[in-house]
């Protein structure tokens, strides 16, 4: 094999997060620095993950990336930034196994192809930005051989989506919104790992995997320059519900976890709502699971489950045990069977919801 024409790869699998306490809308739209912190919960990657391969070999003579299988542009601003600072971190590597040898200088001049694929649907509401911008940052420090840790790692990934530096851990974790013009604070800490709270189940209702109308990124963006009440529950409301859910987290307090966590997505789509003009994220389907869910908490007496709804109208419901998640599938399934709403068309459940650190 001539010299030049060595090819060395990494594959990387990182799970979605979903949040509990949301993030919606950015004060610098450029670094990805948000308005509030947020706190989310890391899915199991067995069912909704990235899986992404990154390569490198001096016969490629521009970065590429590949997206489910079609070529997509890496000319964008979040792209560029998270390959310049993870560029930026290269070490020197030495493959013995395959006889490569890349010192650090020689990065500035090599050139990276990316083939990533989410298992689940993207840009439907169900963080594929995340599990996606995690991934490749991930990855590509694996690549460089970059000795920075999750964390630095985060605040990496938080410039190509913002709710990416939350996938790189596993359990709860918190995105600490941070001071810095240069964003430099602005990162994820885990706040309890995967094994603290493992009687939770997750079921994810798929409602619908079409792409949404309003991306994230520009939804958020209407949301800062036009809704009031995004303003008040950045300043007055989240930065209470974040003390109040991390002591919930530490005590494994569903009740107040579920009325936290209910109030919150409620509140994220009452901004959208009073965005100009109004976005809706949130369908018939998604009101029906909602009223579903609220009736069965009410009579029990003691919440059984949480919901929340990302920028789509899939519902992520949380089950304080295994005895609540088979309660809820069978209403599900009898109020909701899949296939015959229009709309309604799959579950995912995560028996073993919430795991370990990316990679
Ligand atoms: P979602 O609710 O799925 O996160 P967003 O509107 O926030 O939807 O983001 C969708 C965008 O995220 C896609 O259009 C694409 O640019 C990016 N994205 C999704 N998956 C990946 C991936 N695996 N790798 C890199 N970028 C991704
Ligand atoms: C509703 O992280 O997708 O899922 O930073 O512009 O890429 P960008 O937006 P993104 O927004 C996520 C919004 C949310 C809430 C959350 O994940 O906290
Ligand atoms: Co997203």
């Amino acid at each position: 094999m001539a010299a030049e024409n060595w090819v060395r790869m990494v594959t990387a699998q990182t799970p979605t997060n979903i949040a509990v306490i949301k993030y919606w809308g950015k004060r610098d739209e450029n670094l990805i620095l948000p308005v509030n912190d947020s706190i989310s919960v890391t899915l199991d990657p067995a069912h909704l993950c990235t899986t992404t391969t990154v390569a490198v070999s001096p016969s490629f003579d521009q970065d590429r990336m590949w997206l489910n299988g079609k070529e997509v542009s890496l000319s964008g601003a979040r792209y560029q930034n998270c390959l310049r600072e993870i560029r930026a971190r290269a070490c020197d590597v030495e493959d013995e196994e395959k006889g490569v040898k890349i010192a650090k200088k020689d990065w500035e001049n090599l050139h990276v192809h990316i083939a990533s694929y989410n298992n689940f649907p993207t840009a439907a509401g169900l963080a594929s930005s995340a599990a996606g911008f995690a991934c490749l940052v991930f990855s590509l420090a694996k690549l460089m051989n970059a000795k920075e840790d999750n964390s630095d790692l985060s605040a990496i990934a938080r410039q190509g989506s913002g709710s990416a530096c939350r996938s790189l851990f596993g359990g709860f974790v918190k995105w600490i919104m941070g001071k810095a013009k240069d964003g430099h604070d602005s990162l994820a800490v885990q706040l309890v790992d995967e094994k603290h709270w493992d009687e939770l189940v997750i079921i994810i209702a798929v409602v619908s995997s079409r792409q949404k109308e309003t991306s994230s990124t520009s939804g958020m963006r209407e949301s800062v320059d036009t809704s009031l009440l995004l303003q008040h529950r950045a300043k007055e409301i989240v930065p209470k519900r974040i003390v109040r859910m991390e002591e919930a987290l530490k005590t494994k307090d569903f009740g107040s976890f579920t009325e936290l966590t209910c109030a919150d997505s409620n509140q994220f789509h009452a901004v959208c709502l009073d965005t100009s003009p109004p976005i809706f994220y949130m369908n018939d389907t998604s009101h029906r699971l909602i009223s579903c869910v609220e009736k069965w908490n009410r009579s029990e007496g003691t919440p059984q489950v949480a919901y929340t709804f990302d920028a789509g109208p899939n519902a992520v419901l949380i089950a304080r045990n295994r005895k609540a998640a088979a309660q809820l599938m069978q209403k599900l399934l009898f109020y909701f069977p899949p296939n015959s709403d229009a709309d309604l068309n799959n579950y995912v459940i995560g028996d073993k919801s919430i795991l370990k650190d990316a990679g």
